[in-house]
């Protein structure tokens, strides 16, 4: 099978202004996702791992260089294809969960539905996807809030597939959970994965990065080549 780039950087710089100097986040950084890989990223603190996939996540533009997300240039989307990558074709997971606190688990992992569809969901998928992640109905009704650390994980991993995007952005998706919870975790990414999406995940963790295909280790905004 030909591969297909799904995300490709072509000498990427992300600088932060700030009054104290400017921060190089990325640095001439190049680097080609094909689709259906599953990749880690991985580098020290501070080493521009969470830059790396805000901008890959369109989140983000970079200051200069290419960045292309399914073969188009970022620059030359329009903002209602930047908003479709956004809702339709990726999906986050964040580290800190970003849970919306007054909603329920229910209520977050339909948020992107509505708003894709404009209507609640009468298809019966959000609550396919919480059982899917072990989430019951007793428990979909609870908020963020009254959820343990993994159970919210497992939310935002259900929210994340409510639009049934082909790529998955995971940002330290372990990071926060015991090694039990974390290894449930990974089990759920690698049969995504499986399926064919297209997964990336940063982590600090050795062995969460062994169980990808492939290893990205960034250093100072830059690849480190291995
Ligand atoms: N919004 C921002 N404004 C200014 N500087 C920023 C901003 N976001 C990140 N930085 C800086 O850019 C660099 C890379 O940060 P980034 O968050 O990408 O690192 P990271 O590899 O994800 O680190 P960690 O493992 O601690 O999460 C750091 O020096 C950080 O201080
Ligand atoms: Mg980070």
């Amino acid at each position: 099978m030909t591969a297909v780039p799904v995300i490709e950087l072509a000498d990427v710089t992300k600088i932060y202004p700030l009054a104290s100097g400017d921060v190089v986040a990325l640095d001439h950084l190049s680097i080609r996702i094909d689709k259906g890989e599953f990749v880690a990223i991985m580098g020290p603190s501070g080493s521009g791992k969470s830059t790396l996939l805000n901008q890959i996540g369109g989140l983000d533009v970079p200051t200069s260089g290419i960045l292309r997300i399914t073969g188009k240039n970022i620059r030359q989307m329009s903002d209602e294809e930047l908003t479709n990558l956004r809702l339709n074709a990726i999906g986050y997971i964040f580290q800190k969960f970003n849970l919306i606190p007054l909603l329920s688990a229910y209520e977050n992992v339909e948020y992107p539905f509505i708003l894709k569809h404009r209507c609640n969901d009468d298809t019966g998928r959000v609550s396919q996807l919480l059982a899917g992640v072990g989430i019951n109905r007793r428990m979909a009704e609870h908020k963020p809030a009254e959820l343990s650390g993994g159970q919210q994980q497992r939310v935002a991993i259900a929210r994340a597939l409510v639009n049934d995007p082909d790529i998955l952005l995971c940002d330290e998706p372990t990071g926060n959970l015991d090694t039990k919870t974390g290894a449930q975790i990974m089990e759920m990414l690698t049969a995504l994965h499986n399926q064919g999406r297209t997964v990336i995940i940063v982590t600090h963790d050795p062995s969460v990065g062994a169980q990808a295909e492939r290893i990205i280790r960034i250093k100072d905004g830059k690849v480190e080549e291995p």
